[in-house]
């Protein structure tokens, strides 16, 4: 792929950092990713905003204007030949002569800024109809899961987990509470209600997850953000995930155990269909 980094377009193979990035040193940056559907970009407003959170939140300025972010994705995009892709942004605190854990100055470092694009992950159509498998595992993650920071060893360890166990994802219990999976979000439905855990520190408040709420109110479907307690997956009349690479995907089984009737459910089926048409 071709990838941006610090202002100049190259191959992915030939894009190099230094040692002593902080990125690299401390995990010390946040990330993004923006889905591309034949060649357009999927509430690429959002995920900017969301950039912008993340960097606030890490005490860090922006180091692009969002119409630069907009103009620079769009030519990455094309540059990658457009199509069903991820755009992959990750801005590290630059590097810096000392390790030190404090920040160093500002005027003392460049942000590392950096752009990618990879192909998403391909469901067939058969395989959605069958539905997937997770399994559930105690959210040892950070108290700040809230910033999309590149520190993700926590992530990447639980999401191994469910690999092991030829399952889609990791859904996370926090003290008895449902969180989020290891790179999605969760819903359940339940009595025709749709329900998800609230946005607050413990979770990434998804993209895909905003636009579903908000395709569910359109619908008419009862929504409830708020506390729900692990055991609730195992209750529920439908469960599914979300991401921006993953769109909506059902989950039928849950460490062995039959959600429900074993089938991706109807509400499920009506989201998914009205997700699909925000790419066009
Ligand atoms: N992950 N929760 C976590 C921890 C995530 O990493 C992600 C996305 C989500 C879903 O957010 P969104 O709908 O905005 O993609 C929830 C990205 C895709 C990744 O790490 O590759």
């Amino acid at each position: 792929p071709v990838a941006w980094l610090n202002g100049e377009f190259l191959p992915q193979s030939e894009a190099r950092i230094s040692p002593m990035d902080r990125g690299f040193l401390f995990a010390d940056g946040i990330y993004e990713v923006v889905p591309v559907f034949a060649g357009k970009p999927l509430a690429i407003e959002q995920h900017l905003i969301r950039l912008t959170q993340s960097l606030e939140s890490i005490q860090h300025p922006n180091p692009l204007s969002i119409e630069q972010w907009t103009t620079t994705i769009e030519q990455l995009i094309e540059k990658n030949g457009g199509g069903d892709i991820g755009v992959y942004i990750q801005v590290t605190r630059g590097s810096y002569q000392k390790r030190t854990h404090q920040f160093p100055p500002l005027e003392n470092t460049q942000p590392t800024v950096f752009m990618t694009a990879s192909s998403l992950p391909a469901f067939s159509a058969e395989a959605i109809g069958n539905g997937f498998h997770a399994i559930t595992s105690d959210d040892f993650r950070w108290g700040r899961c809230d910033i999309k920071s590149v520190a993700l060893l926590g992530h990447c360890m639980l999401r191994q987990q469910s690999f092991e166990q030829d399952a889609i994802e990791t859904l996370l219990e926090k003290d008895g509470w449902l969180t989020e999976g290891t790179s999605s979000n969760v819903f359940l439905i339940k009595d025709g209600r749709l329900l998800t855990p609230k946005a607050d520190l413990r979770i990434l408040n998804g993209i895909t997850r905003q636009l579903v709420i908000d395709l569910a109110r359109q619908a008419d479907i009862p929504v409830e953000i708020r506390d729900i307690h692990i055991e609730a997956l195992f209750k529920a009349d439908e469960v599914f995930i979300t991401s921006s690479t993953k769109d909506l995907l059902p989950i039928v089984k849950i460490d062995n155990k039959t959600v429900a009737n074993g089938q991706p459910g109807p509400i499920w089926e009506k989201l998914t269909q009205t997700y699909q048409q925000l790419k066009s």
